[in-house]
């Protein structure tokens, strides 16, 4: 059927029995870039059966042997960046730089995590039993760590090949078997990521990539018998996951209201410079984006000139130009932001630019004087707007951030080392960056969300951890 891509069950490249396929809309034209097969639960149920077989003897497989495959897969990635990179920015405009950074990012991901498994993988522990009151030197214990068996994976449209790394490189070299569901905009790159996989030879039914839309085969895949362990990224979503889910390990990366707190003695010309950055970077379509700033009035006005400026210089339109703004993902989506920055301006926000847009594409904006009653002092607008709340103590700027259902990130500028570790500990987010906006990167810290921001914690060492289970023996002496 020419013009629809194809999905990837049982290691082939399959057209779905449904007869009917899903459009991609390129959010610069916002016309039909691409289609993809809409999956059937009949093909939903034909993957999990295969991920699971396949999965017994690939747990069996050397843990080198794994760690090779996934370091074929990175390079093989990293060599088709160009196409890669060529469908992020048609499917999610994202800028042509960014694309191309995100596919390499994600080759140097799944080799390092080849590395990372196969250390600590490869180690077990030796327990003494004499240590726990009643017991003498009579039995010992050996533990291991072994794979969950199928993990589905579910990544966002913002990051849909680096993210659906982030949870296939460990999942395989711990053992697992994997299922990608990746997001709508952001399929076509997505499969071409899973050619990567599959031209690097991994065992038939090990990877599958199963396209559709959320609406006909979500809750049939999240609630699958067959599935041993969920990694999400995205929106509110997650949270229904969460409470549908059966017993199985979560991992949730959900928004975020990532706060950035600007204290009287910081240096303004570096908060402007990474709250440009942290704000308007794809266009603030980052859970990790900077999404509000919370100044101390002193500087307030200084602060807000410096940002200034520097939006003015930011570039404005199409992602093949490699723009700094470009179009957000969807019609819905700029309908949304621009639902926020009316509300704003109704109860009386300073625009320091104009609001300005053209179909998808929304100018980049900065909101002075937010009040707490305006929704965007709390909701995340996932798109380039940026709102300013002028605080006249730190307490009140920790006691906005901590009163968010989020708690991904938040970011603190000051040259005061013992006050940036007092506010870190104070700030109630999964992480906090001193000096430097929020970023999840690189790949092997940990990442992690407090609250409505997420279950579990990521990082390539945290991921692979996450996707195994411990196994004990105990050998036991007459
Ligand atoms: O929005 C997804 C989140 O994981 C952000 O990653 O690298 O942009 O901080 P990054």
């Amino acid at each position: 059927d020419g013009d629809v891509y194809k999905y990837y069950s049982e290691g082939e490249w399959k057209t779905s029995s449904s007869g009917k396929s899903v459009s991609i809309v390129n959010p610069t034209t916002r016309k039909t870039q691409y289609k993809v097969q809409a999956c059937t639960q009949e093909e939903v149920n034909k993957v999990m059966e295969t991920a699971k077989f396949a999965q017994k003897t690939w747990a069996k497989t050397p843990l080198w042997k794994r760690a090779e495959l996934l370091h074929k897969a990175a390079a093989i990635l990293k060599e088709h960046k160009a196409p890669i990179a060529e469908c992020l920015v048609k499917e999610i405009a994202k800028p042509a730089k960014d694309a191309v950074t995100e596919v390499v990012r994600s080759g140097d991901l799944v080799s390092y995590c080849a590395e990372e498994g196969v250390r600590i993988l490869g180690e077990g522990k030796y327990l003494m039993p004499d240590s726990f009151p009643g017991n003498e030197r009579t039995k010992y214990c050996l533990t291991s760590k072994i794979p969950l068996g199928v993990v589905l994976a579910i990544p966002p449209f913002n990051y849909p090949v680096n993210l659906a790394v982030s949870k296939i490189a460990p999942a395989l070299i711990a053992g697992n078997s994997l299922v990608l569901k990746p997001p709508t905009q952001g399929a076509v790159a997505a499969l071409h990521m899973v050619h990567c996989f599959h031209l690097a030879g991994f065992p038939k039914g090990l990877i599958s990539c199963i396209t559709g839309k959320g609406s006909e085969i979500g809750d049939f895949l999240t609630m699958h018998p067959g599935v041993n362990c969920i990694s999400f990224t995205g929106g509110d979503t997650g949270i229904s996951i969460s409470k549908k889910a059966g017993m199985v390990p979560l991992q949730m990366e959900l928004g975020g209201k990532d706060a950035c707190l600007i204290l009287e003695d910081a240096d303004l010309d570096l908060a402007a410079a990474n709250i440009v950055k942290g704000g308007f970077s794809y266009s603030g379509q980052r859970c990790t984006a900077v999404k509000v700033v919370l100044v101390m009035e002193s500087v307030a006005d200084a602060l807000v000139e410096k940002v200034k400026a520097k939006v003015a210089k930011l570039t404005v339109g199409p992602p093949e130009d490699d723009s700094d703004i470009t179009p957000v993902v969807s019609e819905s989506s700029a309908n949304f932001i621009e639902g926020l920055v009316l509300d704003a301006k109704q109860k009386g926000a300073t625009f320091c630019q104009e609001y300005k847009r053209e179909g998808n594409l929304i100018w980049p904006l900065m909101l002075d004087h937010v009040q707490p009653e305006m929704r965007i002092a709390w909701e995340e607008p996932f798109g380039p707007v940026l709102p300013v709340i002028r605080i006249n103590s730190i307490e009140e700027g920790i006691h906005h951030c901590n009163a968010s259902n989020f708690g991904l990130q938040g970011c603190v500028f000051t040259k005061d080392i013992n006050k940036a570790m007092v506010i870190s500990d104070a700030m109630e987010t999964g992480t906090v960056q001193i000096n430097s906006a929020p970023a999840r990167g690189p790949d092997h810290f940990p990442f992690q969300g407090l609250r409505d921001s997420g279950i579990g914690s990521q990082g390539v060492t945290n991921s692979i951890i996450m996707m195994t289970k411990v196994k004990s023996i105990v050998i036991n002496l007459p």
